[in-house]
């Protein structure tokens, strides 16, 4: 390829994002980073802190401590991909469990969480030659990337994913609450006031419910100038 470009994948969870994005950025020899894991680690860090329970959310006091939250992303070699650490330590399996799953769009809902993290964030693809997955990548963090990307499938296409995905690694969960976790996120993350999920202009639509992982990824690859 002549030049490293930015590439933005941005579309509602479990579409199959962070597999397309990992797939491209090993083969370009680009830099993956997944923006969900931020807003994870910092609803993990909520949740540690007894700021946000089922019913109860301080917002106040985990803006308060924003500046004292770290995120760093560090590749692990053995797994192939980057791991998360919150302030020096690793959260990785922590962060992907249902319950931070149940609490982290109330945590990207606010404004004050976004800012500190879009600015990382932009930091981190300074330099180009990024894929980077999330929300509002192809909208706000990146609006100029070269190449954007916007996923969609049914909520029950993805709830059966993830609820695979969970049963695999043992979590005591069912796929109705999956289910709701799905929907109940869409919600949320699209209704948001600031930077809600909605497709950029310029974004190329895949709704994968019906094509391999394959076929996507071959049919992004003739979207870049290789
Ligand atoms: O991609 P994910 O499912 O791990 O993301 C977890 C949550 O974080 C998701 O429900 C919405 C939020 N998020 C966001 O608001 N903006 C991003 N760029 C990435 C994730």
């Amino acid at each position: 390829m002549n030049k490293k470009i930015t590439i933005a994948i941005d579309g509602f969870s479990s579409t199959g994002k962070s597999t397309l994005a990992k797939e491209l950025a090993n083969y370009l020899g680009y830099v993956y980073v997944d923006t969900g894991a931020m807003y994870r680690a910092v609803a993990l860090f909520a949740m540690q802190n007894g700021y946000i329970s089922p019913n109860f959310f301080d917002s106040d006091a985990l803006i308060k401590r924003l500046p004292e939250i770290k995120l760093v992303f560090k590749f692990n070699a053995d797994l192939g991909f980057a791991e998360m650490y919150l302030n020096g330590i690793n959260v990785e399996k922590e962060i992907r469990t249902i319950e931070v799953s149940n609490y982290v769009s109330k945590v990207a809902e606010i404004s004050e969480v976004r800012s500190k993290l879009v600015e990382q964030q932009q930091e981190m693809g300074r330099n180009k030659g990024i894929v980077m997955d999330g929300r509002d990548i192809g909208t706000v963090v990146f609006p100029d990337a070269e190449l954007k990307i916007f996923m969609t499938a049914s909520p029950r296409t993805r709830a059966e994913r993830r609820f695979k995905e969970l049963m695999k690694k043992g979590d005591d969960v069912t796929f109705e609450e999956v289910l709701k976790n799905v929907e109940e996120r869409d919600y949320i993350d699209t209704h948001r006031d600031d930077s809600p999920l909605v497709k950029a202009d310029d974004a190329i639509e895949f709704d994968n419910s019906t094509i391999s992982k394959q076929e996507q990824f071959e049919k992004v690859l003739k979207f870049i100038d290789l």
